[in-house]
């Protein structure tokens, strides 16, 4: 290990490699692991959702497992999680998933095809594998000011986070690269600026939230999946957020109390574009603007803040 590169950022937190990673009691993440990751053998047809957290992976976890519904008549009644794990958070002894499911008595390597994953990778810690062009990456992200409000009430409801008292504390810790993920910035600009190494979609929460349907079928084309235009109404249908945070198979009720203090919130909290106005002064969100021009301005990224921009 480069225990150089390793640093505890907190008892929750820490920093590898220029991201950063959650020390859950539940997962093997340890830099060794990491490392690992980046010749982590991949398969022309595996498919890889990529986000920075709280940006939507979940609802993409949903969409993918839903058009992959049935490559996998096993899974049928497999928790999202089960069926699209993240790929770097390994279940320690995998006893935890066993009882959960026997699709996922495979390890990753031996999963059957299509494999479908998430990670919250930044670009230079993915597997090599995926810049050859084969394996299908979907990088959704979302304004950053909603990503860092929802990050807030997430890591106050996921006891093995660090609480952070109020949003000035979140923001410096966000701007400055020290929440799960590392630097949003740095997350977005290395995928982005990078897309040219991989057979990668682009896709945002605030399209999805504008038009599901629309987001929908770009990934069955892109994926594809020749989704008829019934596929395309019933994934719909069940990928709403209404329905997701009803279901117990997506809603992530199914984590168990020693990880969610379910008395501090929930996962599927407001699933909205511009909730951050409901939390930031003005002086904090000047604050955030300032440095996101600053590191965002040479890139041609246009982010919708605000959600009368997607209704009107
Ligand atoms: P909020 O906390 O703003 O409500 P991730 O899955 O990357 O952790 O992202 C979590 C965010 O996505 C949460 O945002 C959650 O509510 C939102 N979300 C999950 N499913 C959604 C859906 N079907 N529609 C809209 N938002 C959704």
């Amino acid at each position: 290990m480069a225990l150089q590169e390793y640093k505890r950022l907190n008892d929750s937190l820490f920093t590898y490699k220029g991201s950063v990673f959650p020390m859950y009691d539940e997962y093997e993440l340890t830099p060794e692991y990491i490392d690992s990751l980046e010749d982590f053998s991949i398969r022309d047809d595996d498919v890889f959702a990529v986000t920075f957290p709280k940006s939507g992976t979940v609802w993409t976890q949903r969409i993918v497992t839903l058009i992959y519904e049935e490559d996998f008549p096993e899974g049928k009644d497999s928790y999202t999680y089960d069926l699209m794990p993240w790929l770097e958070y390994l279940d320690r002894d995998n006893n935890y998933n066993k009882q959960r499911s026997p699709f996922l008595s495979q390890s990753y390597s031996t999963r059957p095809s299509p494999r479908l994953f998430c990670t919250h990778l930044q670009h230079h810690l993915a597997p090599k594998g995926l810049r050859e062009r084969k394996a299908k990456v979907i990088y959704v992200m979302r304004n950053p000011k909603d990503v860092m409000v929802s990050y807030f009430h997430y890591s106050n409801m996921v006891t093995q986070l660090e609480s952070l008292e109020n949003f000035d504390e979140m923001m410096d810790k966000f701007l400055g690269g020290q929440t799960v993920g590392g630097s949003w910035f740095d997350h977005v600009r290395g995928w982005y600026t990078n897309q040219d190494k991989y057979n990668i979609l682009f896709l945002s929460y605030e399209e999805m939230i504008k038009d599901l349907r629309s987001a929908v079928v770009r990934l069955c084309e892109f994926l594809g999946k020749n989704c008829s235009d019934a596929t395309v109404d019933r994934i719909v249908e069940r990928a709403t957020f209404k329905n997701m945070s009803r279901d117990p198979k997506t809603n992530y009720d199914h984590v168990p109390e020693n990880f969610n203090d379910y008395n501090k919130g929930k996962f599927f909290r407001k699933g909205t574009t511009g909730d951050w106005k409901n939390s930031l002064t003005v002086a904090q969100s000047e604050r955030f603007d300032r440095v996101f021009q600053e590191k965002m301005k040479d890139l041609p990224l246009k982010f919708i803040w605000d959600i009368a921009e997607i209704q009107g």
